[in-house]
């Protein structure tokens, strides 16, 4: 069958399909595809490996008939309306589980960088402003013992929270229910508002829903301490960009780390000039480990639904019943 991927993508993932005697066609761009050349890529499809940054909804669904299976080659899937899959009968297929741990790393890894300032101070020196060691050079506020508080108690936010032991965190997190994992870790289960008004970080691990859309903004900033961090690894839209960009400009919170954006690749352009937002590029599942096992269960699935079988991580199960 025809096997189309949308970006470039680890190699043995290709290799693997076209051992199972398929034939791949691989966008050869370093960039997303526009909706209109992800629509005439696909126009001989069977299945798809699609990224984030794809489409599938059901007026491309309409117009792609020939398509039987899609590997979506992310947790998230924001991206892919899967009602309208299944009502297509058309298989598709996520990558949870293997970039929990690369994802809950950056999580910590900006929380760390925004509290002690590391990449502004950096920026500093670089510029080559350091005059010497200062007592009062970018002051930063700690983290060793703080109260920790987990928006969002899947894997990422559960391995977050576990993370969070080493520095002896307080512990608080908000769900739609209790979290045996989060629970086991000593964290106590909190209402959103609890959550904001106690935590010294805020970290969110929710997917991007219509109930998640905007879940922080204005009303929630406002009960953030002013020495509050927010740390946003999961989806932009979960997180009113210009209602962040104006709590950090007035000093409402003190720091955000963002590996998210509202409108990716663009981004609010007063959050470029502001010191205490450390920015990063959607690089939360990238490291070697959590980007090979992305290309090989995407692959996996693909050519379990291509072979008309359930695939091990699909995000319509009941087509295999
Ligand atoms: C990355 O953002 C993912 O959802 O895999
Ligand atoms: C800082 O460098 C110190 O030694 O206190």
């Amino acid at each position: 069958m025809q096997i189309f991927i949308s970006r470039p993508i680890p190699h043995s993932a290709i290799t693997t399909l076209q051992s199972a005697g398929h034939a791949v066609t691989v966008s050869p761009h370093e960039r997303p595809l526009s909706p209109e050349e992800f629509l005439a890529a696909t126009a001989a499809a069977d299945g798809l490996i699609t990224m984030l940054t794809d489409k599938v909804d059901a007026p491309f669904l309409n117009a792609r008939p020939n398509i039987k299976a899609i590997a979506n080659y992310a947790v998230g899937h924001n991206n892919i309306d899967v009602p309208a899959c299944t009502a297509h009968h058309v298989g598709v297929s996520n990558c949870p589980d293997i970039l929990t741990d690369a994802t809950a790393e950056l999580a910590f890894t900006l929380l760390l960088a925004a509290a002690r300032r590391a990449g502004e101070s950096e920026r500093h020196l670089r510029a080559k402003n350091w005059n010497g060691w200062g007592p009062l050079q970018f002051v930063g506020v700690p983290v060793y013992g703080q109260t920790l508080g987990i928006i969002g108690a899947g894997r990422i936010g559960a391995r977050m929270a576990e993370m969070s032991r080493g520095f002896n965190m307080k512990l608080l997190y908000h769900n739609r229910k209790p979290s045996p994992a989060l629970n086991d870790l000593g964290a106590a289960l909190a209402s959103l508002e609890f959550l904001l008004k106690e935590s010294d970080f805020i970290s969110i691990h929710v997917p991007l829903t219509p109930e998640t859309r905007h879940l922080i903004s204005t009303p929630q900033f406002s009960l953030m301490k002013p020495t509050a961090v927010l740390i946003n690894t999961a989806r932009g839209p979960v997180v009113d960009e210009a209602a962040l960009a104006e709590a950090l400009r007035t000093r409402k919170i003190f720091a955000a780390g963002l590996d998210v954006y509202e409108h990716e690749p663009k981004i609010h352009q007063a959050l470029f000039d502001l010191e205490n937002a450390v920015l990063l590029p959607h690089i939360g599942s990238a490291t070697t480990t959590a980007r090979a096992n992305l290309a090989n269960l995407a692959a996996q699935n693909l050519l379990a639904m291509l072979a008309g079988n359930r695939p091990p991580t699909p995000l319509n199960p009941e087509l295999w019943q």
